[in-house]
């Protein structure tokens, strides 16, 4: 089977409402920093080659991972947003029930691609699937989602903010980065370096989120602006102010620069896409 098929096979349904549902989000995929990262992550640890069979599956599971966790965040018990990606969200172009059931099975699929991905040694695909499932589970995004919640119209400390942004954002972030490693069999020096720059930018990436949410219009956004301060959520902006949340991030930019300086050339892209995770419009 080829690798498509075999990726379209993971994604098939008999229900056509299911189906169009995941065509729906699949077809408008955003801006994929995430599957850019494990690319770049890749490259810098590996220069033969630019993109494996294995490469591309992993990429993808992951943007359907963060694909799903947009579809749940978006749902009414959740941030109850109505526009994602410049078009209605799932549970408005379609219903709940749906909405639940294309993220709870794009979740699925992310891990069976992986699982399947022959290309890639047996011992790579544990690694891999540990390392997402923790990113993703009650220790990353799903448990700082939790916190999140619980953080509405209350006053934390910035430590506990840095906590629920490291899960719920940063964690997915970071397996997106080692993911590459992993999949460009990187040694354990470099393994590690990639980890504190992942983990930086990971951070980084939602600051600049809560920061975007202020500063920039709908239309930019492609979501609703202005919706923590709505409902009240604990930000970087919130806590820390416009000014510090972004010096914060550049802070952080800086550090992650400094961690892949040693990858040279080989890591100029995950470099510009570190750069461009601070100073994003949208
Ligand atoms: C938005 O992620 C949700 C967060 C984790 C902050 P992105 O800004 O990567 O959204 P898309 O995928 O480009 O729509
Ligand atoms: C979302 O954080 C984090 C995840 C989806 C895991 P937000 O709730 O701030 O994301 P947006 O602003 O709706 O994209
Ligand atoms: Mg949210
Ligand atoms: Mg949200
Ligand atoms: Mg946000």
């Amino acid at each position: 089977m080829t690798n498509s098929d075999q990726l379209a096979r993971l994604l098939h349904s008999d229900d056509a409402q299911l189906v169009a549902a995941t065509e729906y989000v699949l077809s408008n995929p955003g801006k994929q920093i995430r599957s850019q990262l494990t690319r770049a992550a890749y490259s810098a640890v590996q220069a033969d080659g630019t993109g494996s069979t294995g490469l591309t599956t992993v990429a993808t599971a992951i943007e359907w991972l963060h694909s799903y966790s947009l579809v749940h965040d978006d749902l009414p018990a959740m941030d109850n947003d109505d526009l994602r990606r410049g078009k209605p969200t799932v549970h408005k172009a379609f219903d709940e029930a749906t909405a639940i059931l294309v993220g709870d099975g794009l979740q699925a699929a992310a891990f069976g691609a992986i699982a399947s991905e022959t290309t890639l040694s047996a011992e790579q695909r544990v690694r891999l699937i540990a390392l997402i499932a923790d990113a993703v589970g009650f220790g990353g995004m799903v448990g700082g989602q939790a916190m999140d919640m619980t953080a509405e119209n209350q006053q934390v400390s910035l430590e506990a903010l840095q906590q629920i942004h490291r899960q719920k954002t940063g964690a997915l972030i970071r397996a997106a980065v080692l993911a590459g490693a992993i999949c460009g069999q990187a040694d354990d020096d470099s393994y590690a370096r990639l980890q504190r720059f992942a983990e930086g930018i990971g951070l980084a990436f939602q600051i600049i989120d809560d920061v975007l949410d202020v500063t920039q219009s709908s239309s930019e956004l492609g979501k609703t602006a202005g919706k923590d301060e709505a409902v009240n959520k604990s930000t970087y902006v919130s806590c820390l102010g416009l000014d510090a949340a972004r010096t914060h991030a550049e802070d952080l930019l800086d550090q992650a620069l400094s961690e892949i300086a040693p990858f040279h050339e080989q890591g100029a892209r995950l470099a510009s896409l570190a750069t461009q995770i601070v100073r994003r419009l949208n």
